[in-house]
């Protein structure tokens, strides 16, 4: 890990998809549902739901990360010649509310709040796609506030979105640390002006857009590298 640069931030804002719960985690049900297409379902899934947030966003179109999420699914479905009936389609979608989280995440949360960090997401996900994924991995009691796009009207990397999070919390950006495992979604924040972290989970290059996250790291733990490791004194 590279040396902080400035003072430590005060709160911590994590996405969701992909950095708090796997989104990749899919592709074991769908290589139940279309036994050896699951791995390939599940990533351009995950790319044409993004793809979509972002047209839609940028087109002015009112979308809600549902919708998106669906029809990535319909779209890959159809791209691999995948007979996606309805049941198919409301057990891949159901999936989507029961997303494994990384195996460290749980305990990070845990520490983060010993340490008496604040810490919350900022995701495209809709309030209650969000609450069923929180709920089910059991970290409804680690994370406040629980932030979704949808007040904005946007989807990442619009700026509208980012300053959800500054707002509730009433911090500047750069007394937030945002955290996330997309690049994209890292550098949207930086662009902002959060203090960032990407996980890069994945050993991917840095998306080439001239702008760098304050810090690089591979595991959720590396939040901790922020934070002493005592409760600041009230
Ligand atoms: C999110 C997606 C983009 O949670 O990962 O915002």
């Amino acid at each position: 890990m590279e040396p902080t640069p400035g003072p430590a931030p005060r709160a911590v804002l994590f996405d969701a998809y992909g950095t708090l719960f796997d989104v990749y985690s899919v592709g074991v049900v769908a290589e139940r549902v279309f036994p050896g297409a699951g791995e390939r379902l599940g990533i351009l899934w995950r790319d044409k739901q993004i793809e979509y947030t972002r047209l839609t966003s940028m087109s002015g179109q009112t979308r809600s990360f549902r919708d998106c999420t669906l029809a990535g699914l319909r779209y890959a479905a159809r791209r691999f010649d995948l007979a996606l009936d309805a049941a198919a389609e409301r057990e891949l979608m159901g999936a989507y509310e029961r997303l494994a989280p990384f195996a460290e995440n749980h305990a990070v949360l845990v520490e983060l709040r010993r340490r008496g960090i604040r810490a919350g997401i900022l995701s495209n996900g809709d309030p209650d796609m969000l609450e069923a994924v929180v709920r089910h991995a059991g970290f409804a009691e680690l994370l406040d506030p629980v932030l979704s796009v949808e007040g904005s009207g946007r989807f990442k990397t619009d700026p509208a979105t980012y300053a959800l999070g500054t707002r509730a919390l009433g911090l500047g950006a750069d007394q937030v640390l945002f955290v996330s495992s997309n690049c994209w979604d890292a550098i949207g924040a930086t662009w902002f002006g959060y203090t960032t972290l990407w996980i890069n989970r994945f050993g991917l290059p840095l998306d080439e857009l001239g702008a760098r996250p304050t810090r690089i790291g591979t595991r959720l733990t590396d939040v901790l590298d922020f934070f002493a490791s005592e409760r600041p004194s009230p």
